[in-house]
């Protein structure tokens, strides 16, 4: 169970730590990409600046000396920056001049080219093409004069500097190595807080079991009150079922069940009348069809809390008989639950065995022989033989031990299964 639960919590850690690196990671990701974006618009439009300025003082005179002179100054720009074409159009779009860096001829060649859409807008457009792990913005720019009437355009395409974009990546993946490391280190802060947290959710549900189980006994003992001066046959009956259901290889709910089953399946006479229930002769046919009303009550009054709910098969199944012959439903064989079958054998075997109102205790011996004639009729054959085999055993262990003793023995069971 402890194992399960530190391998449940690092499987679901891990995928958690993997969720969110991916989340995460592809977030600073895109981040990283928008700034590189935003840092190369910025960039392109300070350097085109310059450009635009130069192409307005031209465009005051457009004569053959002007255009001379504004080569020569777009030549000497472009020199100096990272604008690998710069070209220059009219307000019809017609192209004026344009200069191409040497160095990127080849580059521009393999560029997509546009048409004269651009013309068209009023405000600045910018395209990123990626080519070669290369990052370029295409920008175009419409030039108006004072009173707002269009020039003409210019068109610069921007090669982002290399040391750029290496410090862009750079910043990224620092940035991705630190995501993952504190998804990590918080996982793995978070991992003994969880198993803390869930060892003291542990004890306090064992406390609220302890609680219920006290409840239990209370409840168990209330019952026992009423025609008998001790709990003792609650203990036994239990202890005896536990047995049995240990050899039967049952589940640990399964058992919680028989436990708590084993207490209170004589709940229901609470609602007998003294006259009955303490009848020291035998009862009449009117009378016994009171007293199987035990078994109805029994069901109503645990049916009211869920931690009692797996009682019922022993509460309301204990006098079903494996023939069909038995109370209430008359059901037949495995129709009934494995723990009534299991209970209803050590609830007769006790009964035999001890004083009551109306009969002295059987022997070991003489109780044994009438559970064995009734193998297969009133008992489950299988479970009945079960009993017989360790009878003996459970006889010396339980069956003539105090009640401090056999309550010793029940606490160890409740710490077992609770
Ligand atoms: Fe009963």
């Amino acid at each position: 169970m402890i194992n399960n639960i530190h391998k449940w919590l690092i499987i679901r850690l891990a995928m958690v730590c993997l969720v969110l690196s991916l989340v995460i990671g592809g977030l600073v990701q895109y981040i990283g990409h928008t700034r590189l974006d935003d840092h190369v618009i910025q960039m392109a439009q300070t350097e085109t600046a310059p450009y635009a300025a130069e192409f307005i003082s031209y465009l005051q005179f457009t004569t053959e000396e002007a255009l001379a002179y504004f080569n020569l100054k777009i030549h000497d720009l472009i020199k100096n920056d990272n604008l690998i074409v710069v070209e220059f159009y009219d307000a019809d779009a017609q192209k004026i001049t344009e200069v191409i860096k040497p160095s990127a001829a080849e580059i521009e060649k393999r560029l997509p080219k546009h048409g004269t859409e651009f013309a068209l807008t009023k405000g600045i457009i910018c395209e990123k093409i990626t080519m070669d792990q290369g990052i370029f913005l295409r920008v175009f720019i419409p030039l108006y004069d004072k009173i707002g009437t269009k020039l003409g355009s210019m068109e610069g395409i921007y090669k982002a500097p290399g040391e750029i974009i290496a410090q862009n990546r750079s910043q990224t993946l620092w940035a991705l190595i630190l995501v993952v490391l504190i998804i990590f280190v918080t996982s793995l802060t978070l991992y003994p807080l969880i198993i803390r947290l869930n060892r003291k959710l542990i004890d306090y549900s064992h406390i609220l079991a302890l609680t219920n189980i006290g409840m239990l006994k209370v409840l168990g003992s209330a019952i026992a009150k009423r025609d008998s001066d001790t709990n003792i046959h609650n203990f036994r009956v239990m202890l005896y079922s536990v047995r049995i259901a240990e050899k039967l290889k049952l589940s640990h709910i399964a058992i919680q069940g028989l436990i708590k089953g084993s207490f209170l399946h004589d709940v229901g006479k609470i609602a007998i009348p003294d006259a009955i229930l303490l009848k020291p002769g035998k009862l009449t046919a009117e009378e016994f069809a009171v007293m199987k009303t035990h078994v109805g009550h029994g069901g109503d009054i645990i049916r009211s809390y869920d931690w009692l709910k797996d009682a019922d098969e022993v509460v309301r199944c204990h006098h079903e008989k494996f023939d069909g012959n038995g109370y209430p439903q008359g059901l037949l064989g495995e129709e009934i639950p494995l723990s009534a079958r299991i209970f209803a054998v050590v609830d007769v075997f006790d009964a035999l065995t001890s004083k009551r109102p109306y009969k002295e205790p059987f022997s070991i011996e003489a109780s044994m022989k009438i559970i064995e004639e009734a193998r297969g009729s009133h008992f489950d054959p299988v479970i009945a033989d079960l009993f017989l085999a360790q009878a003996k055993t459970l006889v010396a262990e339980i069956c003539n031990e105090e009640e401090s003793v056999l309550h010793g023995k029940l606490e160890e069971y409740i710490k077992t299964y609770f």
